[in-house]
């Protein structure tokens, strides 16, 4: 089965300079809230609409640079800069032992703001596996699906048609504060990566707002927001340490923008949202985590949490890449300086062309046929990993460029497909390194270590290598980069994967929720929020996610954190 969705990307406004506060060398607010991304940035906002609630909003990257702030082109210059944390994945076994690059945002609004702007929600049943995993209707997708709506801003690609056939406007929010849209329609690529799904039997919208990049910062933090007077948000200020007072958790020690250490308490909670592998890293530096692992780094155990940085589900991807004789790709736009000049002005005159918009066109999500020898297979016997009969087990991204992890080529026009296996069932941690434990942490999703994952991605690829055969793209001469025929075996395909396959970036579950009595060492946090066994202390990001999500990330997060900064308030 497979279904074909639209990507719409979100831009992000320019954060104007203001004044963040000044610190003191000892403070107290409510919250204390620890990194600005995506989960953190709507917490702030969200418990600051109380004008009686103080709150502190600590980020160890700068505000947004107005270079974030613009468009899709330049993502791939923010992997590797000052905004990004350039971890890297420890050698994986079954990706022929290379060292990736692992992406983080370092930056008010986090990894929003270096992101690939791809706007996902996943299928219904992720929240209703999530609510009858944690026993609680409330995550429902019934009662979600209002947070879906109340995030979104749709609108239609700045100066292009918005043609109604293209999207449902009945399921979309209109005045949330992520800007939502669709690529413009006059992309060469659509009408082909259309026919060619209805031709061999297979969309995505992205993340932008009047053509530029909406991320968690300037969707959540806008100047109205930032201007509340309970609301203080310190930028350049990396929390190092979370402290002990009395018996709580509820204080933390952070570097300010000046070099000096501060320290700042929640009366109420101190709130960790320093994403999946920082929220870890920061908790383990503070002597909560497995105890074997803080003994093994020499860290006095504070508290034992066994499963923290237990865990790590991250999405396993793989670019391919064909060349076409459009002239129309964005590789072009990449290398020549003077269309891209012409296309800068024209973004800078009326915020319209083709920099509003991203590379990927359309995501399609597939499932794995029901007479695979795979569900014979023992991995499977508990069930579907997807968790429901409409999820999808993969997806193929339609890209309008060259998109393999080798630099492209300085002449020629390529399209690309990136596969993901959506619910991959490895399991992999987030550890310190015992022979550095300030140092880089060791991040280790164990790539394809289940025959679900290498099952799926293989089945994905051949989907692929059909659908790249439909007579559309023969009209576009289509000529693969790559030596895999559709009629590779097994073993083919599972080499082609060793030496292509890359850690996606939507990483989750390193400090995952559960019910509030399952047995100790199952889970970190509890329905609240709340560290279990811990006082003064939630998290509330990406980490806590017990499931992958169906599709990418972000939104996800955007609404768990809607619907945690409810449960912090006491609302239904
Ligand atoms: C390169 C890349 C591409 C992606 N593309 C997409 C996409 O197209 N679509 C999609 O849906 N998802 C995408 N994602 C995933 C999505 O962005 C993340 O899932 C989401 O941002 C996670 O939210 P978070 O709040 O958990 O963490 P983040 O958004 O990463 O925020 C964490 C914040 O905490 C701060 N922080 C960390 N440590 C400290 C500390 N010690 N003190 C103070 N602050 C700290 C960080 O600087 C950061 O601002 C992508 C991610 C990356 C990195
Ligand atoms: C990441 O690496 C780049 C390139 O080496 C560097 O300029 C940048 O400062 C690094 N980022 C951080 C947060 O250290
Ligand atoms: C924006 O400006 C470009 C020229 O730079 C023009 O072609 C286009 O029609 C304008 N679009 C709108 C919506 O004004
Ligand atoms: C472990 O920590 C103790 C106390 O801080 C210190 O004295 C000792 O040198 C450390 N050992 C190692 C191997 O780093
Ligand atoms: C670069 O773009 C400009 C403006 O669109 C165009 O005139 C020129 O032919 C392009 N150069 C190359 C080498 O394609
Ligand atoms: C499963 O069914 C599909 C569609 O009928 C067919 O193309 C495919 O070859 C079958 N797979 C197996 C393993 O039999
Ligand atoms: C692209 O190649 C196809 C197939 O060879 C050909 O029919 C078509 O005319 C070519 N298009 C262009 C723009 O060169």
């Amino acid at each position: 089965m497979v279904r074909i969705a639209l990507l719409a990307a979100a831009a992000a406004s320019l954060l104007p300079s203001v004044v963040y506060g000044r610190p003191q060398a000892s403070e107290t607010f409510d919250y204390v809230i620890v990194g600005g991304g995506a989960a953190g940035s709507i917490v702030a906002a969200r418990l600051s609409e109380n004008p009686a609630t103080t709150v502190l909003l600590l980020e160890a990257g700068p505000k947004c640079a107005s270079r974030t702030s613009r468009f899709r082109t330049s993502t791939p210059n923010l992997f590797m800069s000052k905004y990004d944390y350039n971890y890297t994945l420890t050698a994986q076994p079954n990706l022929n032992n290379r060292v990736l690059s692992y992406f983080r945002g370092r930056i008010l609004g986090g990894s929003t703001s270096i992101n690939g702007m791809t706007y996902t929600r996943g299928p219904a049943s992720d929240w209703d596996r999530l609510a009858s995993y944690l026993g609680d209707s409330s995550w429902a997708w019934s009662n979600i699906e209002r947070y879906f709506r109340g995030n979104e801003a749709f609108h239609p690609p700045p100066g292009g048609p918005f043609t109604p056939a293209r999207f449902t406007p009945s399921v979309h929010g209109t005045s949330g504060p992520i800007g939502v849209s669709l690529n413009q329609e006059t992309e060469w690529i659509i009408p082909p990566t259309l026919q060619a799904a209805e031709q061999e039997s297979a969309g995505s919208s992205s993340r932008s707002k009047d053509g530029k990049r909406s991320s968690a910062a300037t969707g959540y933090l806008a100047p109205p927001v930032r201007q509340r007077r309970n609301l203080v948000i310190r930028v350049d200020s990396p929390a190092t340490r979370v402290v002990k007072n009395g018996r709580r958790f509820d204080t933390v020690e952070y570097r300010d923008a000046s070099g000096n250490t501060r320290r700042a308490t929640a009366r109420r909670d101190l709130i960790l949202s320093a994403g999946v592998v920082d929220t870890p890293v920061l908790l383990l530096r503070s002597g909560l985590g497995p105890a074997a692992d803080l003994r093994a780094a020499n860290i006095s155990v504070q508290v034992d949490i066994p499963a923290l940085g237990k865990h790590f589900i991250e999405h396993i991807g793989l670019p391919m890449t064909w060349s076409v004789n459009s002239t129309l790709t964005d590789d072009e736009l990449d290398r020549n300086s003077t269309l891209y000049a012409e296309e800068l002005a024209q973004w800078r005159n009326n915020g319209t062309g083709r920099l509003t918009q991203t590379s990927l066109t359309h995501i399609i999500f597939g499932r794995v046929g029901a007479n695979e020898s795979i569900w014979s297979d023992a991995e499977v016997a508990e069930g579907d990993p997807a968790g429901g009969e409409g999820a999808p087990h993969y997806e193929q991204i339609v890209s309008n460029k060259w998109t393999t992890l080798a630099l492209p080529p300085t002449t020629g026009n390529y399209i690309g497909m990136t596969h993901f296996v959506t619910t991959p069932t490895s399991r992999g941690s987030i550890t310190l390194n015992p022979a550095s434990p300030a140092g880089m942490p060791l991040i280790n999703p164990a790539s394809l270590s289940t025959n679900w994952d290498k099952f799926v991605l293989r089945y994905a690829i051949r989907s692929t290598l059909a659908y790249m055969n439909a007579p559309v793209w023969q009209s576009f001469n289509i000529t693969p980069t790559f030596d895999l025929p559709l009629d590779s075996s097994d073993e083919e395909v599972d080499a082609f994967i060793r030496s292509n396959a890359f850690g996606g970036a939507h990483g989750v579950s390193t400090a995952r929720l559960g019910r509030a009595n399952t047995p100790f060492g199952e889970d970190v946090v509890g329905p609240d929020f709340r560290v279990k066994g811990v006082q003064g202390l939630r998290i509330v990001d990406a980490s806590v996610i017990p499931f992958m999500t169906n599709g990418h990330s972000m939104a996800p997060v955007y609404i768990v954190a809607e619907r945690a900064s409810d449960v912090i308030r006491g609302r239904n």
